[in-house]
């Protein structure tokens, strides 16, 4: 009996619209449909995170006329899969040929041609589009619970979660919004970070817990009103225990992804201070009971508790900070922060590789502001899991405000200073539905 011909087609297949099911019915023409259905981790490699987990995918592509097989694809190449199923024909919308895909693309037509495979591109389907798609869902929103999740889902599949401070919406929408386009794919921040330093000194207030839970509960609801990103919540010492059960409940209600706690105790002040400003760690005890009490407060197993090691950032040594993360971790904590205020990377690498050893790992955090040199390439082969650039969006504002007030004090006239500001037409239209 003569065998059907087999066609490959790889897919997202996240937001099904016409243009997947004119594919997979130009592809039925052809022979036995095989869907290389692209794992979240290969999604995420080169663009944002899909909105269905794979398993829900797979269910909604399996039950599509016309598809006789659904496989992994684990990378965005295709050639591992090829090698493997060696179909007769590969279908693929003609909207690869620039752009992020083009070198897969290219190694598809390789690969074929070693046992006579054949690429068919048909014409991209006009009018929609899962980046349409995405824009339309982004509008609509989110939903607490999708955003709390969607941290701890990021941190299954992306190797290095990026994240950047905000103060207020603005900051929020900036965050969400600013992205761009690399060889490797879409660049964008992965999530946001709710930091005590940004949103005090946007307050005009000192990094000192001055201000209230309520006050910083405010910021993150200005935030949270207009983006669909994780936020991590920077939540100084936590407080006193009994205070910190009802933070943890606040922010899991609201969506909050993560609360960072720091092992200070008495007036918290900013780590990059340093051991001038005479700041105390907490003992291991107490801090371990914190830890606990916060984990029994929480309604849902999805919100992260993450302990903030200061050892380094207080002279402790490497060992107090290693013992305090063994410790952390065994009263429950869901990740750990190890800050440093050295220029250099060094031990930051060295806690890495001694923290890397432990056989309950939990995803590891750090705030590169001292040790600024380092790249992400370099932190994520240490294992690095969130890295989290603390406070770059605020400190980049502020010069630019202070120079504007100071030309006009110079000039007595804003004529002066209007070419580096944002034209009055552009911050008009700049929020939607301003106009
Ligand atoms: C913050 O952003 O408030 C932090 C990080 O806690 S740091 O300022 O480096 O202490
Ligand atoms: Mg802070």
């Amino acid at each position: 009996m003569k065998k059907n011909k087999t066609v490959y087609v790889g897919m997202s297949a996240d937001l099904i619209h016409p243009g997947h099911l004119n594919i997979i019915k130009k592809a039925r023409e052809l022979g036995d449909v095989i869907i290389g259905l692209l794992t979240d981790e290969a999604i995420a490699s080169y663009k944002r995170m899909p909105h269905m987990t794979f398993d829900q995918r797979r269910e909604v592509i399996e039950n599509i006329k016309g598809v006789s097989q659904v496989v992994p694809q684990k990378t965005l190449d295709y050639v591992f899969n090829l090698e493997k199923i060696k179909p007769d024909y590969v279908l693929h919308g003609d909207d690869w040929k620039e752009g992020v895909q083009q070198k897969t693309r290219q190694r598809v037509i390789d690969t074929l041609a070693q046992w006579g495979g054949t690429l068919i591109e048909i014409p991209y389907t006009k009018g929609i589009s899962s980046t349409r798609l995405h824009a339309a869902m982004k509008e609509v929103g989110t939903t607490p619970e999708v955003r709390l999740k969607s941290l701890r889902r990021m941190l299954r599949v992306k190797p290095l979660i990026r994240i950047i401070d905000i103060h207020n919406g603005l900051s929020g929408l900036i965050v969400e919004n600013t992205c761009i386009d690399t060889p490797e794919g879409r660049r964008e921040f992965d999530g946001m970070w709710g930091s005590s330093l940004a949103d005090a000194t946007a307050k005009g207030k000192p990094d000192i817990e001055a201000v209230d839970v309520t006050a910083r509960i405010t910021t993150l609801n200005e935030v949270l009103e207009v983006t669909t990103k994780p936020i991590v919540y920077d939540g100084d010492t936590g407080g006193r225990p009994e205070h910190f059960v009802f933070t943890v409940k606040t922010l899991e209600r609201l969506g909050i992804s993560a609360i960072i706690i720091e092992d200070k105790v008495g007036l918290k002040k900013n780590s990059l201070l340093g051991t001038d400003a005479g700041q105390i760690q907490d003992s291991i005890e107490n801090f371990c009971h914190k830890i606990q009490i916060g984990k029994r407060a929480q309604a849902t197993d999805d919100f992260m508790i993450i302990a903030r090691i200061e050892s380094l950032i207080l002279e402790q040594g490497m060992d107090d900070a290693i013992t305090r993360a063994k410790a952390y971790i065994e009263a429950g904590a869901d990740g750990i922060m190890i800050h440093s205020r050295q220029k250099n990377p060094d031990e930051i690498f060295e806690f890495c590789r001694l923290y890397n050893q432990f056989t309950d790992r939990r995803p590891l955090v750090v705030v590169p502001t001292s040790y600024n040199q380092v790249t992400e390439d370099e932190l994520a082969d240490n294992g690095v899991n969130i890295v989290i650039y603390a406070n770059h969006l605020l400190r980049s504002a502020y010069p630019s405000m202070l120079e504007t007030a100071r030309a006009i004090l110079t000039h007595r006239c804003s004529a002066e200073c209007d070419a580096r500001m944002l034209p009055i037409k552009a911050i008009l239209g700049l929020i939607p539905g301003g106009k």
